[in-house]
């Protein structure tokens, strides 16, 4: 890879510790996947933040970076092993809170802003169109790449961490025109009815685009929740990070349908359902934000749940970033849901947060959330969020 005098003096460590290591790494996933140079980012979103997932040797290699390490650009965190706040009501271990508040610590010092959500988007970091972005969760990077047009391949927590401290990520893969062409026609002729049917719908897509890029018609309308819930799915199940939909995504109209075509017929997310719901009546978990819930979803489980109680025996987690939950605390939707016995669940969800042994059955209304909860041993039923919320109220899938 061809480096500028500048960056050859960052990789030989004019600006210390975590710059040098930081180029080392992104030097060599540029010689990996043939980049020719760095390119600038205007912003990361770094994944890889629950204690969970990383560990002491995590925390270890976090805090060397956090010695003397400095983000250059506008850098955000996914979601943490628990509410940062509220982590007891939540069942969460003072062993484990302890350990995840030094990773959140260590961040911090870097300079980080500590939003801990998938959804970085809907609070405050934005990118515009075309803009050269390292993010690394994978419905936030389908997001960025199809719903707003930026361009990021699906970093790694050390990688992302690296473009941060340097402002540069390798241009290869999706930040290259020529690899962003799509190269599957998908017709959708299914109907969809609820959030869910776009969990399956990514379902469906992610099983035949088997890692290619889909270009989706025959969805006429749609929203900003149902698009989240879709980037999520269809991502999780097997398509590459990016998609357009006809006269819905940006760049849409500047592509021809691909010659490969497959449909997806109401028969189609029928079979996802079977495929993602399993053999189960009581539901102990309830869980809705993944990714995590906007301030109109939250007023939506407000509504449902207005005069209700959740089961005795079932717990309903509202995923959400902190700051759609200060929303709701003005809007009074929070006195609502925590009437009823909800519980929020900020800054984390159900996929990194140490849930494994805790519940035997989850509702959602996501794909993804399935998919990571069958890994904790869960039995999933997916649905709409009046199925949810009605599941938690009564404690049975119906
Ligand atoms: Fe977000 Fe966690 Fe789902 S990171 S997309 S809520 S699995």
């Amino acid at each position: 890879m061809n480096l500028t005098e500048k960056e050859q003096r960052m990789l030989d460590g004019e600006e210390g510790y975590a710059v040098r290591k930081s180029m080392e790494i992104l030097v060599a996933l540029g010689d990996i996947y043939g980049a020719e140079s760095l390119i600038k980012v205007g912003s990361v979103q770094v994944a890889g933040v629950s204690y969970h997932n990383l560990g002491d040797a995590g925390l270890e290699f976090l805090n060397e970076l956090a010695k003397d390490g400095k983000v250059k650009v506008l850098t955000t965190l996914n979601p943490a092993g628990m509410d940062l706040e509220n982590w007891r009501q939540l069942g969460i271990s003072e062993e484990f809170a302890q350990k995840q508040n030094l990773v959140i610590d260590a961040f911090r010092k870097m300079g980080i802003l500590i939003s801990c959500t998938c959804t970085p988007y809907l609070i405050g970091n934005l990118p515009r169109y075309g803009e050269h972005i390292a993010w690394s969760e994978s419905s936030a990077v389908t997001f960025a790449n199809s719903v707003i047009g930026a361009r990021t391949n699906r970093e790694g927590g050390p990688s992302a961490l690296a473009a941060a401290f340097v402002g540069k990520t390798p241009c290869y893969g999706l930040h290259l025109n020529e690899n962003r062409a799509p190269d599957i026609h998908v017709q959708v002729n299914a109907k969809l009815a609820k959030l869910s049917d776009w969990g399956a719908l990514g379902y469906s897509i992610g099983k035949k685009a088997e890692n290619k890029i889909p270009y989706i018609t025959g969805i006429k309308d749609t929203e900003l929740d149902e698009l989240k819930s879709f980037c999520a799915s269809v991502v999780t199940y097997g398509s590459k990070p990016l998609f357009y939909m006809k006269g819905i995504t940006p760049a849409s109209e500047s592509y021809s349908p691909p010659q490969e075509t497959v449909t997806i017929e109401d028969k189609d997310l029928k079979e996802a359902y079977e495929n993602i719901n399993d053999e189960v009546t009581d539901i102990d978990f309830v869980c809705v934000g993944c990714p995590h819930c906007s301030i109109k979803e939250i007023a939506q489980i407000a509504e449902l749940l207005k005069d209700k109680r959740i089961a005795a025996n079932t717990e309903l987690w509202v995923a959400t970033s902190r700051t759609a939950k200060q929303l709701a605390d003005k809007r009074g939707y929070t006195e609502i849901i925590e009437l009823a016995g909800g519980k929020f669940a900020c800054d984390t969800c159900m996929a990194v947060a140490p849930l494994k042994g805790r519940f035997k059955a989850l509702a959602t209304t996501s794909a993804k959330g399935c998919f990571y909860s069958r890994q904790n041993n869960m039995k999933t039923k997916m649905g709409g969020l009046d199925e949810c919320i009605e599941a938690a109220v009564t404690g049975k899938w119906s």
